[in-house]
């Protein structure tokens, strides 16, 4: 089949490092190995991963592009990947002929660490970066953001909320001539999948063991069920939406961890779910933000939304209310959000 050749001229490269080889890179990986030849006739851009750090799997470097199909396979038979062309300590932001890292590795909210490290460095390298980790942009975003700018470099993050279901494309693009006034959501697919097999009469321990299984759950699960995670994104959110930095501590923070199949039940035969909801409200200069379980009727929007899927709410001045719903977490879900993000790198840098 041929492709309309878009009339603009694209990146006629992209050479990309991975740091951090776990679901969400494998991901993309997937996605890439299918669409490769599709980026090559549709923007002209030859894409390639030149190279690859992993703490666990083990490092890989290879100038023309590393085989994904191969690797892949070696993934799938758990095999380690490392073919000794770079030293662990070595960044892929010193290797020259990379152009953009895509930093995936485990997302930290006390530091950001060390994925806030590898990003300045990567950003200040003059690398772009398109990231996942919710960690280092809830806390660190100001900074980063000025990083990029210095740089003349792209720092994106659509999959630090709502994986790659589109939110930020449509806050920035679509909405950019709109006010905003409120945003609620169902931000954590971890909760919303443990709620909605709790209040089928499954266990919460039950419930949230497959949700690991599945690779919805963070590494420490705790930020899932504490309500943490959704707070990052909230602090996410409002520096997307208000270009303010709220500081994870104002967030007033509430998890589904004490919620009970008792107040499940009572709810339900009200005709409400208990759903974890993450808001950010504006009046005038004062943003209130918060997030915790509350239980919604069936005239709101988010109380049906169950397992994994996330959604949210936008009011705004000349839309009203507008609805985002889709996967909040997963593999080919999140890979897919690395993918679009490095796509509008290719067209816009
Ligand atoms: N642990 C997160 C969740 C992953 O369950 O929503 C996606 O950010």
């Amino acid at each position: 089949m041929n492709f309309v050749r878009e009339l603009v001229k694209y990146n006629s490269k992209m050479n990309i490092g991975i740091i951090g080889l776990g679901t969400v890179s494998r991901g993309f990986l997937e996605i890439l190995q299918e669409k490769t030849n599709w980026v090559s006739q549709k923007f002209e851009t030859d894409i390639k991963v030149v190279a690859i750090k992993d703490i666990m799997k083990g490092n890989m470097y290879n100038p023309k592009g590393i085989d994904i199909n191969i690797l892949l396979q070696k993934l799938d038979k758990g095999e380690n990947i490392n073919d000794d062309s770079l030293k662990d300590e070595h960044p892929l932001s010193k290797i020259e002929d990379i152009d953009l890292i895509i930093e995936a590795s485990y997302s930290d909210y006390k530091t950001g660490d060390p994925a806030y490290t590898f990003i300045k460095d990567a950003l200040s390298n003059g690398k772009h970066v398109v990231t996942t980790n919710k960690g280092p942009v809830a806390l660190h975003y100001t900074e980063l953001n000025k990083l990029a700018i210095k740089n003349n470099v792209s720092l994106r993050y659509e999959g630090t909320v709502l994986s790659g279901t589109p939110t930020f494309s449509l806050i920035e693009e679509c909405l950019a001539g709109d006010d905003i006034t409120e945003i609620r959501g169902i931000l954590n697919g971890t909760s919303n999948y443990i709620l909605s097999k709790m209040a089928g009469g499954e266990s919460f321990e039950n419930a949230l063991g497959v949700a690991q299984q599945k690779g919805y759950a963070e590494a420490d699960p705790t930020n899932d069920v504490k309500g943490y995670d959704a707070r990052g994104k909230v602090a996410i959110l409002s520096h997307k939406v208000f270009g303010v930095d709220l500081g994870l501590n104002s967030i007033s923070t509430k998890g589904i961890d004490a919620i009970s199949k008792k107040e499940l039940d009572a709810a339900k035969k009200e005709g409400k779910n208990i759903r974890l909801i993450g808001s950010l409200k504006k009046t005038g200069n004062t943003i209130e933000a918060k997030v915790q379980p509350e239980a919604l009727g069936q005239d709101d929007a988010l109380s049906n939304i169950d397992g994994v899927t996330n959604a949210i709410e936008i009011s705004t001045v000349y839309l009203g209310k507008i609805m985002i719903t889709g996967p909040g977490a997963g593999k080919l879900e999140t890979g897919y959000s690395v993918f679009s993000d490095v796509l509008s790198v290719i067209k816009n840098f």
